[in-house]
């Protein structure tokens, strides 16, 4: 590391009251509190941050781009709340694009290009189509594409010969429909006032040029703190490994698909070929936000930066489920490697994304005031009811199974499916973690933490909380003297 790089990396640790010679993690500190204009938690209500580039999040909180952790139920249920997910990279591409669609799809406010069946297909097309879309209605066309009318699971609900044509079974035109121009206000009063659930927009021609649905309006209005895109869809991000061929076309796909935030991931980003391959993905995708990762180091930080990336991920084996540092000896202990990717980062306007070994919500603050624009969670995030796994019972309690991406069963699984040939020297585990019900509880509790922490700190916003945060270390013992103990024994 050059010296001025090093001074700058100092006089920002030091600044956060972090050791320059010493590595630390979350448990070696604890958050100064400062005096606060603050009369109650509660007034704190934005935690608004920059994810990379234009992208902005309503909450610091991404979820895992792992297999046991996010498919499209997950962003879906993330972005609702203002975090994101990225659909994990271990799914051939077109499955991965389907997962894009799917999330793009869920309560958009109009969807632009609705799903269609032919009138003369049968009905077990149509129940297939609904299946893999799961969506409750298709829009019904003719050879021209022109709207003939709307088969929805009501009118399939009693159908028990699947062989019908669809236009047996359809509810035909005249449908109440609206022109390509109709807004969210004036559809809410036609499927009000027509009591329907889903109001068709079709061209001069007669052409399907889009659809809104109850639903989606419904949804729209509850989930008021969804992050969305300019056309009101649910945002998501989706991940390529940066070992694969074809990846131009891949990262295509899944742009066309409407993914709003691309992350390379790789075990080891501080490399020759992932700098030339984010070189490459800029320049034939100049505007698209990329997030890349994972690194430990602020000179890892800088090439990232350099070579184009709007974000880098950090984590270098801090996760629940990994074992790289135990078996390479390698990797900065989180806090400090945080603090000073975020030295550098910070000068270039580029967020640092936070990425593992978050178990509390007191770990979240302490990455924020690190540096850190957002936290991605992975075992927090594996126990709810959206993470992709069956939940079983062991002991009397509900679990779901928490595969390290590195872990011989994931690696196994993936051999399966045929997107490995060999495995490699294992540097993960597989564990179980509690089940915990609906990712928004767990989400709520997280936030709620931070709410507390940023009172103490005295900060209204989560840019006052990285600015004003600093740190102090502790001993063990302080560590633990802040867990909970009785002294009756
Ligand atoms: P948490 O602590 O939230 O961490 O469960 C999630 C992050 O862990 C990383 N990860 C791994 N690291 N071997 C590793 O060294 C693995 O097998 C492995 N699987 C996941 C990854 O960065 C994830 O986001």
């Amino acid at each position: 590391m050059d010296d001025q790089l090093r001074q700058k990396i100092e006089a920002r640790l030091s600044a956060k009251g972090l050791p320059v010679d010493i590595a630390v993690s979350f448990n070696d500190v604890c958050i100064i509190d400062r005096k606060s204009d603050i009369a109650s938690r509660r007034d704190i209500g934005n935690f608004k941050t920059r994810l990379a580039r234009d992208i902005f999040l309503n909450i610091p909180i991404v979820s895992a781009n792992m297999p046991d952790i996010t498919d499209s139920r997950m962003a879906i249920a993330l972005a609702r709340l203002g975090g994101l997910g990225f659909i994990h990279q271990f799914l051939p591409i077109e499955k991965r694009v389907e997962e894009v669609k799917r999330v793009k799809r869920a309560d958009s406010s109009i969807i632009e290009k609705p799903i269609t069946i032919r009138f003369s297909e049968r009905l077990s097309d149509a129940r297939a189509l609904m299946d893999a879309y799961q969506i409750s209605g298709l829009l019904v066309v003719d050879e021209e594409g022109k709207l003939v009318g709307i088969l929805t699971s009501r009118d399939m609900r009693l159908q028990e010969d699947l062989s019908l044509y669809v236009k047996e079974a359809m509810t035909p035109m005249p449908l109440v429909v609206g022109s390509p121009d109709t807004t969210k206000e004036s559809a809410r009063v036609l499927l009000r006032q027509y009591k329907v659930e889903k109001l068709p927009l079709v061209d001069k021609a007669g052409k399907v040029a889009g659809l809104i649905t109850a639903k989606d309006i419904i949804k729209a209005a509850q989930y008021r703190s969804a992050v969305r895109d300019k056309k009101g869809r649910l945002l998501v991000g989706a991940t390529i490994g940066a070992h694969r061929n074809n990846i131009l076309s891949d990262v295509d796909q899944l742009v066309k698909a409407g993914m709003d935030v691309l992350l390379i991931d790789t075990a080891r980003a501080f490399a020759d070929p992932v700098e030339a391959l984010l070189k490459e993905i800029r320049a034939a995708f100049n505007e698209l936000p990329i997030v890349v990762g994972n690194i430990d180091r602020p000179e890892a930080a800088l090439m990232l930066i350099e070579a184009g990336a709007d974000a880098v991920k950090v984590g270098i084996g801090p996760g629940s489920a990994c074992k790289t540092r135990e078996e390479t000896g390698v990797g900065t202990p989180q806090l400090t490697a945080i603090a000073e990717c975020a030295a550098i980062a910070d000068e270039h306007h580029i967020p640092v994304v936070a990425d593992g070994g978050i178990r509390v919500g007191a770990d979240v603050a302490k990455a924020l005031v690190a540096g850190a624009s957002a936290v991605m969670l992975g075992s927090l995030l594996g126990g709810s009811e959206e993470a992709p796994g069956e939940a079983f019972y062991e002991e009397g309690k509900k679990w779901k199974i928490y595969r390290g991406s590195a872990s011989l069963e994931a690696q196994l699984s993936r051999m399966d499916g045929g997107g490995l040939d060999h495995v490699r020297p294992t540097e993960g585990i597989q564990r179980r973690v509690a089940y915990r019900g609906e990712v928004s509880s767990i989400i709520e509790d997280l936030v709620g933490h931070l709410r507390s922490s940023m009172s103490y700190v005295g900060a209204h916003t989560l840019d006052e909380f990285k600015a004003l945060g600093t740190f102090r270390r502790q001993t063990e013992a302080g560590y633990l003297e802040g867990k909970p103990h009785r002294n009756e024994e």
